[in-house]
């Protein structure tokens, strides 16, 4: 028998088979072993690098053992879920992407006047010295006490219960009242508080539907309730499109028609949800609207989910009707409505994060306090609020200055907006204006309004929403955020807008 071996060419039966194995294996490992003996030695260790610092990687230095690490690294990136992928993408919605481009370079009128004017986020900064004036007076009583021992500090920096102290929540009670200028009262048993009202709104999608199932939502909507509402949650919202020639107010028949579409696609519609003062739009839902929105959802057994989060700051004639009024008159299924409620807006108090969930449902109550562990409201912060709260004279009279001033504000903001030609929606409420820069548009398309709003962040240095992020369908509404600026800072907003579309008009 002839084998080919390589290295030895052809030996010749069982015996060559062996030695045509052996001699290549023992030429090999000769080979080797020279070619240790001889290979130049490695750099001495530095003391640092002592035996006991490297024991695994003797003989090989240090640096030539990170490269090989990093090799490997680059080679296989360690894998994060598709849950984080997908929160990473959802972050690229113009929406963020101008918060961050303000973040990076905010402009202020004395240390950094190029900067980017934040108009995009419903920020209140109209009544902070009121506010700080409670403070200094207040803090140190609300925290600790008259005198030394009042409050013991183990209450302060203890556990506490998740979904808030029955003291605050009967504190909240009372200013929510307060808010809605005494046409309802609130049940304190009925409240669950949370760390702002984002996971207030989360917590009640985790509640009222499953992954797959569906909220309609008025349109155009607050571009947060995308992320709130369906980025953990699995629920889907469903525009329901309002539209200008009516005022941007709801129409039954619209919702009706979401419904039964999205019935046709198989998809199980579980809420109506929507912010009533609106956001973007600054307009209110009137008795009749929330009379039908009741009765519609009463018809088709969904839940009903009302943002009322800016019920204090109406600065028009118009009065607030919360949702709660007309179930104290009403016989309606009471357990199928929930309110959000917060102190981000009414009280500017956005960075000590307060949320409200109120709601009629008792299962609905019992699982989202178990969910509160997870967005739990500070003990210092429970307890400045219950003095701050209680304080009914100062809280009239906060409400009332503060509706003075954005009302103001508001009247400024729109002059000097229509001085260059732009007309905004005549809102009631909130921190924003609805302008509609239509006519500016190079196309009257989606694609047309991105493309101002990107010449109005980026030449202009002013960030605002576009209302394609509110899934206006209509294009070239924007809104503005006014009640961040100071008087002084709307002629420079108005230099730069008035710029921008002027560039834009002519080209
Ligand atoms: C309608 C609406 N709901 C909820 C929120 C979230 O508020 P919070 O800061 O309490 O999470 C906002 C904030 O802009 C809002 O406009």
């Amino acid at each position: 028998m002839r084998i080919v071996v390589p290295l030895q060419g052809i030996v010749q039966g069982r015996g060559g088979l062996i030695l045509g194995s052996l001699i290549p294996c023992a030429l090999f490992y000769f080979l080797q072993f020279y070619l240790k003996r001889n290979r130049s030695s490695p750099p001495p260790l530095s003391p640092s690098e002592s035996s006991t610092d490297l024991p695994k990687a003797a003989g090989i230095s240090r640096s030539s053992s990170q490269n090989i690490l990093s090799n490997r690294g680059s080679i296989r990136p360690v894998p994060v879920s598709s849950r984080a992928t997908t929160i990473v993408r959802s972050s690229d919605s113009n929406y963020y992407i101008g918060q961050k481009k303000v973040s990076e370079n905010p402009y202020h009128s004395s240390c950094n006047p190029d900067g980017i004017i934040q108009l995009g986020l419903a920020d209140n900064k109209l009544s902070l010295d009121l506010i700080e004036e409670w403070l200094v007076a207040n803090l140190q009583k609300s925290l600790l006490g008259e005198k030394r021992g009042d409050l013991s500090i183990s209450g302060l920096v203890s556990y506490e219960t998740f979904d808030g102290l029955m003291d605050l929540k009967i504190a909240m009670a009372g200013f929510m009242g307060q808010v809605m200028q005494g046409s309802v009262s609130f049940n304190p048993s009925q409240i669950i508080l949370t760390a702002g009202s984002t996971p207030a709104i989360e917590a009640l999608g985790f509640c009222l539907g499953d992954p797959g199932d569906a909220f309609l939502v008025p349109s155009p909507y607050y571009p947060g309730f995308d992320r709130d509402m369906k980025l953990r949650t699995g629920i889907e919202l469903i525009p329901v499109p309002c539209r200008s020639t009516d005022n941007f107010s709801l129409s039954i028949s619209a919702l009706e028609r979401g419904y039964k579409q999205a019935r046709k696609r198989g998809i199980k519609v579980r809420a109506v949800l929507f912010s009533n003062p609106s956001n973007p739009v600054g307009n209110l839902m009137d008795r009749k609207t929330l009379y039908d929105l009741l009765n519609f959802v009463s018809e088709r057994n969904l839940h009903l989910i009302s943002d009322e989060i800016y019920a204090g700051s109406i600065y028009g004639t118009e009065g607030f009707v919360s949702v709660a009024e007309l179930l104290d008159a009403e016989d309606f299924d009471k357990s199928r409505v929930h309110i959000v409620y917060g102190l981000s807006k009414d009280l500017s108090l956005a960075g000590l994060r307060v949320g409200v969930i109120y709601s009629y449902n008792a299962n609905v109550l019992a699982a989202t306090s178990e969910l509160t562990r997870f967005c739990e409201i500070s003990t210092p912060t429970r307890r400045l609020l219950i003095s701050m709260l209680s304080d009914t004279k100062f809280m009239n009279e906060y409400l009332k200055i503060n509706r003075e001033r954005l009302g103001k504000m508001f009247a400024l903001f729109v002059e000097g907006l229509n001085q260059l030609g732009v007309e905004c929606f005549k809102s009631s409420a909130g921190f924003y204006c609805w302008a509609d820069m239509g006519k500016y548009l190079r196309s009257y398309s989606e694609r047309g309004e991105l493309e101002l709003w990107e010449s109005l962040l980026n030449s202009g240095k002013v960030n605002i929403t576009p209302g394609s992020s509110c899934h206006c369908i209509e294009p070239g509404w924007f809104r503005c955020c006014f009640a961040a600026l100071i008087e002084s800072d709307i002629p420079v907003v108005m230099e730069r807008i008035g710029e921008v579309l002027r560039s834009h008009k002519a080209g």
